[in-house]
């Protein structure tokens, strides 16, 4: 991971994190908070906070709750994912990134299909913000396969497709990408370990697919070269959210 998360932890407290391998899959899995409501949200962090360290705030929650709903999350400590995935025009997106670089959040989305202008105006507006977010470039939505594709006129393979976008991402200057477990691997070929590879579409052993296309379970998605892991329903849904989520950690933990 190329985030400075542990740079304002004093260096013992570093140390014991970097021996314990629960600890290092609780930095790499983000819980997306798909919910109506804000206090959905909270019961949500509450409840899973002594497990996990990341949330993710998307558009159900975001467009019903406002930008509010992500300062309590933040004040409690917690690394927060703006999954906005903005596409617009370049000047409209810059702007929009200048907002969201003031929420505190440490990760952002834009759609790669908006093309480089608008990706390297996305970038450009980060420059001079202290403490940044990641910007990620989504590239093809882990719910589209080849007949989705097709669809809206891209008569290729989803994986083929993602390669694309993520060359076009690079040559904007972005490092980060969100794609499926499918591609991770040509893509972390393409950024080299400096990427920063956000993968949703997991699915542990069992776990209902519901609308996701292109899935694989934690393990095989962290050999196949992500940073991190984006796990929603599998976690938010279950009969019990805390035993989920660190059964998917100890999945992670062994294949790190
Ligand atoms: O419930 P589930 O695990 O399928 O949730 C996946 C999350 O990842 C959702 O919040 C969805 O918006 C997000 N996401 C995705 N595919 C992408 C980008 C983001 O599923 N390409």
């Amino acid at each position: 991971m190329s985030h400075s998360e542990t740079a304002a932890v004093p260096a013992e407290v570093a140390k014991a994190v970097m021996n314990d391998p629960i600890e290092l899959a609780r930095q790499r899995l983000i819980v997306a908070l798909d919910v109506p409501d804000a206090r959905s949200a909270m019961r949500l962090v509450a409840e899973l906070e002594g497990t996990c360290r990341w949330f993710k705030v998307g558009l159900e929650l975001f467009v019903a709750a406002g930008p509010a709903v992500l300062e309590p999350i933040v004040a409690r400590g917690h690394n927060v994912f703006l999954d906005l995935k903005l596409h617009d025009i370049p000047n409209t997106v810059a702007g929009a990134v200048r907002s969201a670089a003031g929420l505190g959040v440490r990760m952002l989305t834009v759609h790669a299909g908006g093309g480089p202008a608008m990706l390297a105006a996305a970038k450009n507006a980060l420059a001079g913000v202290t403490n940044p977010p990641e910007l990620l470039a989504v590239t093809v939505l882990t719910s589209m396969d080849a007949d989705q594709l097709h669809a809206v006129g891209v008569d290729c393979m989803p994986s083929l497709q993602v390669e694309t976008l993520a060359k076009m991402g690079i040559g904007a200057g972005i490092r980060g990408f969100v794609c499926s477990p499918q591609e991770v691997a040509a893509v972390r070929s393409l950024t080299g370990p400096e990427g920063v590879l956000v993968i949703p579409g997991i699915r542990p052993a069992g776990a209902a697919l519901g609308d996701q296309k292109r899935v694989a379970g934690p393990a095989e998605a962290l050999r196949l070269g992500a940073s991190y892991l984006v796990v929603g329903r599998p976690i938010t849904q279950a009969p019990n959210p805390v035993e989920a989520a660190k059964a998917i950690l100890e999945e992670m933990a062994e294949a790190m």
